[in-house]
């Protein structure tokens, strides 16, 4: 430590304590270091500095004099051009948690991951700002600032993400000496009233590959019809895209074609709305030929009332986010042609849709059990499917991993086999024509004999999310299906659930599905469930009608016993009602 001369031993001691504290690998900081972080420099009206590894360990601990804190070099701990590794929090005793440039130059010198400043004012965190390194047009490297962020929300940044996106850029001017065509967008969201509801947006953005690095909220009374936003806040957000330099501006909320125009024109950047990012999302990963055709089906869609507005600085800037059509097609502009291939998108969806009912109906007829995992985007249903059926089915920790209707075989212990289907995870605020795109997806629930709603228990908008989740299948006309609720990801719940979590959501299993712990009992529910629609029923096929034998076995759900009598074939047999019925003069 350096610079202690004067401080209180007390005071020493509980700066070295820092060194025992550790940190969660994504998070910046942990609210623990940030209290006593403030607290002594409220005693000591010095700058605290602490260092922390990409493991999460304090390695060091600095003290500043009353303006500049003396940053330890960290030279043996990085390589010739890469980053340091470390990262610098640091407080200003003064209150303002914004970085100063004697900060933003330490963070260049000393290839920091990320230097981040605390606002300390009566002991306490005001807010705090951070910044990493990225690469210019010139090549050069320069700061990009997050922030000012108030505690909260700074506990929620990602910060593994902002290190590989720095890394990635510097790595490459290691290797070329040139500038990285690094695509991640750097965007400033604005929402409506609520700051909260900006996070899910965030989530969306990581989901399409760029990252957010500032915010903006606008009262609800100020709306704008020629900006959707004030004036005022308008000019606020020139000066705050720039300052951050943002590339790429997304609202919360739709925007009219005229609206998206004047707000590109009046900020010299891209613009673009809620539903134009959640269609690129799809665009990006939907894998089956009848998702890709759904989702070029909505983009064109939403394109066409809105083409006077929309792409003025898309085309300048050449693509990115909300431009990207399904399998890396290039979105069409020119109005006509927009026309002429929804009609063919149309007409070759019908085609797909009447091929999928006759499979479906094959599957009804073949009185398979069937089940759909619901839930809300993340919750974990393509993991839990792996892991269920051993499937390799796409889990990646993004949004909207699945797009298309994936479903898998698995064998129950009872010998039964059951089909579970994997859906499109619901969101919040879901576009409406993005429901009625995506209505093939999700209709598979309309046909399932029970629902499994997966809810991430880790979530703290999990209560949330699981009542968007089941407005939704309400909306589906399927919310009165057979319902198991698994409450996942129960290996980092921060609380224990004690209580019901919802009302009316049937059972509920607490599992993981990634650790597979809490399988077995799911595995019984869903054996239950699927016992309680058959029953076991006995048939007696005269030999004269044998041929139909074969027919029982495939439709009962289980042959138990099978004899041939003096007066016929004697099967006993597991089966629903349905099959009862078709063979009902049979049965004794
Ligand atoms: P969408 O396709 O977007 O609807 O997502 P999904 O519900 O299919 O979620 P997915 O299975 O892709 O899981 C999302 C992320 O959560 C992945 O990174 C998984 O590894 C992670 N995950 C899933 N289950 C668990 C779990 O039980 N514990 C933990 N810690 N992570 C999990």
């Amino acid at each position: 430590m350096n610079n202690t001369s004067g401080i209180k031993k007390s005071l020493l001691i509980r700066l070295e304590n820092l060194k025992n504290l550790t940190v969660e690998k994504h998070q910046l900081v942990s609210k623990e270091i940030i209290a006593e972080i403030c607290d002594i420099t409220e005693e000591t009206g010095r700058e605290i500095a602490v260092y922390i590894d990409r493991k999460g360990a304090v390695i060091d601990v600095g003290i500043g004099d009353v303006n500049t804190v003396t940053l330890k070099a960290f030279n043996n701990r990085r390589s010739e051009e890469g980053l340091s590794g470390i990262r610098c929090v640091h407080t200003h005793p003064e209150g303002s948690g914004r970085l100063s440039d004697v900060d933003l130059s330490a963070l260049k010198k000393m290839r920091f991951d990320i230097m981040a400043a605390v606002g300390v004012s009566d002991g306490l965190m005001t807010n705090s700002s951070m910044a990493f390194l990225g690469i210019d047009n010139e090549k050069q490297l320069q700061s990009i600032i997050m922030g000012p962020y108030v505690e909260e929300k700074l506990m929620k940044v990602n910060i593994l993400d902002i290190i590989a996106y720095a890394e990635t850029g510097i790595k490459e001017i290691r290797k070329t000496g040139k500038r990285v065509e690094n695509d991640a967008e750097r965007a400033v969201l604005v929402g409506i009233e609520d700051e909260e509801d900006l996070d899910e947006l965030m989530e969306l953005l990581k989901t399409a590959g760029g990252f957010e690095v500032g915010r903006m909220v606008q009262s609800k009374d100020k709306k704008d019809t020629a900006f959707f936003i004030g004036r005022g806040k308008l000019k606020e957000l020139k000066l705050l895209s720039q300052t951050l330099d943002a590339n790429l501006v997304i609202f919360d909320e739709e925007l009219s074609g005229a609206q998206i125009r004047n707000l590109e024109e009046a900020l010299g950047l891209k613009v673009i709305d809620r539903t134009q990012l959640i269609l690129d999302i799809f665009a990006q990963r939907a894998r089956s030929k009848e998702g890709k055709l759904q989702v070029e089906l909505a983009q064109l869609k939403y394109a066409m009332p809105r083409l006077a507005g929309m792409g003025q600085q898309m085309s300048r800037t050449g693509g990115g986010i909300g431009t990207r059509g399904p399998g890396e097609k290039k979105l069409e502009v020119d109005r006509r042609r927009i026309k002429d291939r929804i009609n063919i998108l149309e007409k070759e969806l019908k085609e797909i849709e009447k091929h999928r009912n006759i499979r479906r109906r094959g599957r009804t007829s073949g009185k398979v059990f069937q089940i759909c995992l619901v839930g809300y985007t993340n919750s974990g249903k393509s993991t839990l499917l792996n892991s269920l059926a051993n499937a390799d089915i796409y889990a990646e920790d993004r949004l909207f991993a699945t797009l298309d209707p994936t479903i898998r075989k698995v064998t129950l212990h009872n010998g039964k086999e059951v089909l579970i289907a994997d859906t499109v995870g619901f969101i919040r605020k879901l576009p409406h024509e993005l429901i009625k795109a995506f209505k093939s997806t999700l209709e598979e629930v309309l046909y399932a004999d029970l629902l499994i709603h997966m809810i991430d228990g880790s979530n703290p908008d999990y209560d949330i999310q699981a009542k968007v989740a089941m407005d939704v299948l309400a909306e589906l006309g399927a919310g009165s299906k057979d319902m198991i609720t698994a409450i996942n990801k129960i290996d980092k719940c921060p609380r224990k659930f004690t209580e019901p979590v919802y009302i009316n959501m049937g059972e509920t299993v607490f599992i993981s599905a990634l650790y597979r712990t809490g399988l077995p009992k799911l595995l019984a529910l869903i054996e239950k469930h699927a016992s309680m629609q058959s029953k076991t029923v006995e048939f007696l096929i005269p030999y004269t009608d044998g041929s139909l034998v074969s027919t029982i076995h495939g439709s009962v759900d289980k042959i138990l016993l099978e004899q041939y009598r003096e007066n016929g074939i004697y099967i006993k047999a597991e089966a629903d009602e349905i099959s009862c019925g078709r063979f009902k003069k049979y049965m004794i």
